[in-house]
C-alpha cells in the first residue's frame, strides 16, 4: 500500500495509508545508532508497548484516543485509526490567533476547560502521558465544541504518585507557554478546572506542581 509521510521526528516517522480498507496512521520507530542495538531494541519495544497499552486503557475509561489496529514488533510499527479531519490543538490555536482571536476569548477558555477535564480524568485513572503538548491533542469538526483526542503515548506510564502527575502538567505548562504567546490565563484556567474536576487527588497534584516549578526554575538558573 502507498504510504504518505506525515511527520518525521527524531524517534520515528508517521505515515498515512490504508489498511484493510480503512484510513490509518502508521507510526514507525527507527533504530538510534548511538545506542547499543540490544538496548535500543528493548527501548523501542517498551515505547510501542506503552503506546498501545495507554491508548486502549484511555478508551476503557472513556477518554478519546485513536483505536489500535495492529502492533508489529518486527517492523516496530503501530497501526492506528486515522482521526479524519482532525487538527492538532497547536494548529487550532495558531489559526484562531491569526484570525485575531484573543487568547483570553471564550473559545480558548472553553478549550482550556476541556483540556483540564480530560487530563483530570486521565490522571484519576493513573495514566501519565509523558509528553503533553498541544501537538499531541487533536480536535475534530466542529472544532469549537469537539472533545479532546489524546495521541502520542510512547512515553506514557501507569503511576498513582502526585509527583508524576505534577510533572506531566509541568511539561504541558512549559510547552503551552513557550509555543503560544499570551497563554498565562489559558494555562491558569486549564489548571483550575483540572483541580476542580479531579477532586482531592488533583488538589494534591496542583500543590506538588509548585515544587516541580521551583525545581524547574533552579535547574534553569544553575544548570
Ligand atoms: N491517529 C491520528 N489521526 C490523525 N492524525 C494523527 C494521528 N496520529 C498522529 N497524527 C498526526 O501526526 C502527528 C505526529 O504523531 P505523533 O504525535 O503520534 O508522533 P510523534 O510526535 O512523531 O511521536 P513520538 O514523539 O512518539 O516520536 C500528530 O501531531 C498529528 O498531527
Ligand atoms: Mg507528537
Amino acid at each position: 500500500m502507498n504510504r504518505e509521510l506525515l511527520t518525521q521526528g527524531a524517534e520515528g516517522r508517521v505515515f498515512t495509508t490504508s489498511w484493510l480498507g480503512q484510513s490509518v496512521i502508521v507510526k514507525q520507530r527507527f533504530p538510534k545508532t548511538y545506542r547499543h542495538p540490544d538496548l535500543d531494541a528493548q527501548i523501542t519495544r517498551e515505547r510501542i508497548k506503552a503506546e498501545a497499552r495507554a491508548l486502549v486503557r484511555c478508551r476503557s475509561f472513556g477518554i478519546r484516543t485513536p483505536a489500535v489496529y495492529d502492533v508489529d514488533f518486527t517492523t516496530n510499527e503501530i497501526v492506528l485509526e486515522e482521526i479524519n479531519d482532525s487538527v492538532t490543538i497547536r494548529n487550532f490555536i495558531y489559526d484562531a490567533v491569526n484570525k485575531l482571536q484573543s487568547m483570553n476569548s471564550p473559545v480558548f477558555m472553553n478549550l482550556a476547560e476541556k483540556i483540564g477535564k480530560t487530563l483530570a480524568k486521565l490522571h484519576a485513572n493513573n495514566i501519565i502521558h509523558g509528553d503533553l503538548t498541544t501537538s499531541n491533542m487533536l480536535l475534530v469538526p466542529p472544532y469549537d465544541t469537539s472533545d479532546i483526542i489524546l495521541i502520542d503515548f510512547g512515553l506514557s506510564s501507569v503511576d498513582e504518585r502526585p509527583e508524576d502527575k505534577a510533572v506531566d502538567l509541568y511539561v504541558l505548562e512549559r510547552a503551552v507557554l513557550s509555543t503560544h504567546p499570551n497563554t498565562e490565563l489559558f494555562v491558569q484556567q486549564l489548571l483550575s478546572v483540572y483541580k476542580t474536576a479531579g477532586g482531592k487527588v488533583a488538589a494534591e497534584v496542583i500543590n506538588r506542581l509548585d515544587e516541580v516549578r521551583m525545581r524547574g526554575r533552579k535547574k534553569l538558573c544553575f544548570g
